[in-house]
């Protein structure tokens, strides 16, 4: 009984020296696993002005970013991507002609319109080709002159 138990005990230590290690593996990365958020600058738009989308807590340079007007990635949504390895700004479908994406992924749109507000999705594809997905929910108000 002695012997049969004893490499049972040896393997009962190794899973948890691997449970530990996995555990403070989780640990130390979550710092890098911010939460990247978007803010609308400034808060409260009206028709005809300029607003950004700026992008917080971006711990690298990702590869691409990716702006559609929509909850979801559809070709047809998309409204311009950067590629930040060449800083070429391609546009698609739902491209107005009044945004620009800059190198920070942020969003600038001109003269606001009312059509505007609605749901936008950031995609961001990282280095290591992970995407994370943010929802942005842009309001514009009616100009009231
Ligand atoms: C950045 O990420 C940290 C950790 O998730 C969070 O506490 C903080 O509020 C975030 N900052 C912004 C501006 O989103
Ligand atoms: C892209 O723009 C950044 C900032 O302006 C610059 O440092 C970098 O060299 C540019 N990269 C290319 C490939 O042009
Ligand atoms: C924004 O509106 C101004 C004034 O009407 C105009 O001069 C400008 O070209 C517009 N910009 C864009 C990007 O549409
Ligand atoms: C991103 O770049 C734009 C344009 O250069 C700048 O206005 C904005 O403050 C930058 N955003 C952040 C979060 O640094
Ligand atoms: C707003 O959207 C509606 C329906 O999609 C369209 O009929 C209208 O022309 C748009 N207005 C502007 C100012 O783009």
């Amino acid at each position: 009984m002695e012997l049969s138990s004893a490499p049972l005990h040896k393997g009962q230590l190794l899973w948890r020296g691997l449970l530990l290690a996995a555990s403070l593996l989780i640990y130390w990365s979550s710092p890098t696993t911010a939460q990247i958020s978007v803010e609308e600058v400034p808060p409260h738009v009206d028709e005809g002005e300029n607003a950004l989308l700026l992008v917080h807590n971006l711990t690298e340079t990702p590869r691409v970013f990716y702006w559609f007007k929509g909850k979801n990635e559809d070709k047809k949504n998309e409204i311009a991507r950067f590629i930040t390895s060449t800083n070429v700004t391609r546009t698609g479908p739902a491209y107005s002609g009044r945004e620009t994406i800059y190198r920070n992924g942020s969003l600038l749109f001109q003269n606001v319109t009312l059509n505007d507000s609605g749901p936008y999705m950031l995609k961001i594809s990282m280095q290591n080709y992970d995407a994370r997905k943010i929802l942005v929910l842009f309001h514009a108000h009616p100009n009231s002159l």
